[in-house]
């Protein structure tokens, strides 16, 4: 029996109100039989993010994320948004670290390490992306790039908030491509990245943390991600702007 699996949808940037309004309603009223079977997410862009919070009402099934944030609470920051004002929203979560953010934006694993610090303390649920580019991979570095990304973002949290952490491993070049790794390629990075969880932190806690994958994940391949022993479900982009296909993958992930 595997653990509870979390299919979280990754927005990005589309959708004006109302087209985010209407995919939440059908994301809302489709989740409803999934209630307790698998942990539900969704990222709307930050202008979306109220409406779709009043459409999905508190303790909802289908959890409010945001899909960035900002480690300072205040301040001069222009266009920047902080953790606490995204949880003001109605955020129950926020995404961290995703690969857009590191390759467009430059961010930094020190910066990506002070997000998470900032997000967890003010009670909000992260979700850490990693993930190696085309050229790590043929160079041989997979696990170099990934075990530092985690080192350096999130080995410094306390215990208190460690089960409020989710790892989304995303391979960069399968992301948006239509390229998906292999579910023996997720696997063999899921596993070390669970197996250097156990190293560092207690085998309990590790358990605990939930590694997703992500990268062209839809309907046609999640099962056999899923039923991979150490994928707990997936973080979904381009397929997750289509009801149909999103709530198509929350029932495969419900089935295993
Ligand atoms: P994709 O995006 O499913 O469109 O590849 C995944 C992600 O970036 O989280």
């Amino acid at each position: 029996m595997k653990r509870k699996l979390h299919v979280y949808g990754n927005w990005k940037l589309h959708n004006k109100i109302r087209e985010s309004e209407e995919l939440a309603k059908a994301v809302k009223e489709g989740s409803v039989k999934y209630k307790n079977k698998v942990n539900i997410g969704v990222a709307p862009v930050y202008t979306s993010l109220i409406n779709v919070r009043n459409i999905l009402g508190d303790n909802s099934t289908v959890k409010l994320l945001a899909q960035n944030g900002y480690p300072k609470p205040k301040g001069a920051f222009t266009g920047e948004v902080s953790f606490p004002l995204l949880k003001d929203a109605g955020c129950r979560g926020v995404i961290i670290g995703h690969s857009e953010r590191r390759h467009l934006f430059n961010e930094s694993n020190e910066l990506i390490s002070e997000k998470v610090e900032s997000a967890l303390q003010t009670g909000l649920d992260v979700t850490l992306c990693l993930g190696e580019t085309l050229e790590q991979r043929e160079n041989g570095e997979t696990w170099q790039v990934i075990e530092k990304q985690l080192t350096s973002s999130m080995f410094h949290v306390p215990p208190t908030y460690r089960e409020k952490l989710v790892i989304a491993y995303e391979p960069v070049w399968a992301i948006g491509t239509g390229k998906t790794a292999t579910p023996e390629q997720a696997q063999e990075v899921h596993a070390q990245i669970r197996n250097k969880l156990e190293k560092s932190w207690l085998k309990d806690t590790s358990e605990k943390i939930a590694i997703l994958y992500g990268g062209s994940v839809k309907p046609k391949n999640a099962k056999s991600l899923f039923e991979q022993p150490d994928i707990d479900g997936a973080l979904v982009g381009g397929a997750s702007l289509d009801p149909e296909s999103f709530l198509k993958i929350i029932d495969i992930a419900s089935h295993l």
